[in-house]
């Protein structure tokens, strides 16, 4: 399925008979160099996460297990997509407003990002989002 706001890339599997393996390489299956790695998990029942969008940063989202449903946002084209695989990422690297919803109890969400972490990076209020992407 192709994304008008962001990219879906299909990771490089490694499977045997003894089960599966996937390999990301920064600069090559992901690309950009990864300074940072974090997962949410144990997410609540319910509860909804994001909802900003990063002035420049670039981020790869996998869905290493469970699932979720991911919202976003240009300013004018809105658009959805549902993270099931372990084997597919989601690349975003433009200024897009993001939303994660629906969660699953054993949902793990991986996310590659090519900068560490600066609050100074976040638009957390979508009005300031729609006013810096006119
Ligand atoms: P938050 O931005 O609210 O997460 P989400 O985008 O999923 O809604 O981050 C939750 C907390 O974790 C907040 O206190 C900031 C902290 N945090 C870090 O310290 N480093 C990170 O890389 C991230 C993504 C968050």
């Amino acid at each position: 399925m192709a994304l008008k706001l962001a990219t879906l890339i299909e990771l490089p599997l490694c499977g045997d008979d003894r089960g599966s393996l996937v390999a990301i390489e920064a600069g090559d299956t992901v690309p950009f160099e990864i300074k940072r790695v974090y997962y949410i998990f144990g997410t609540k029942v319910g509860v909804s996460r994001g909802f900003h969008a990063h002035k420049c940063l670039d981020q790869v989202l996998v869905c290493l297990s469970g699932s979720c449903r991911i919202i976003l946002d240009d300013g004018s084209v809105r658009e959805e997509v549902v993270l099931d695989s372990s084997v597919t990422g989601l690349l975003i690297d433009k200024p897009i407003w993001r939303e994660m919803h629906d969660f699953t109890a054993d949902c793990v969400l991986l996310v590659l990002a090519n900068k560490h972490y600066n609050e100074d990076d976040y638009i957390r209020s979508y009005e300031d989002f729609k006013s810096s992407v006119q």
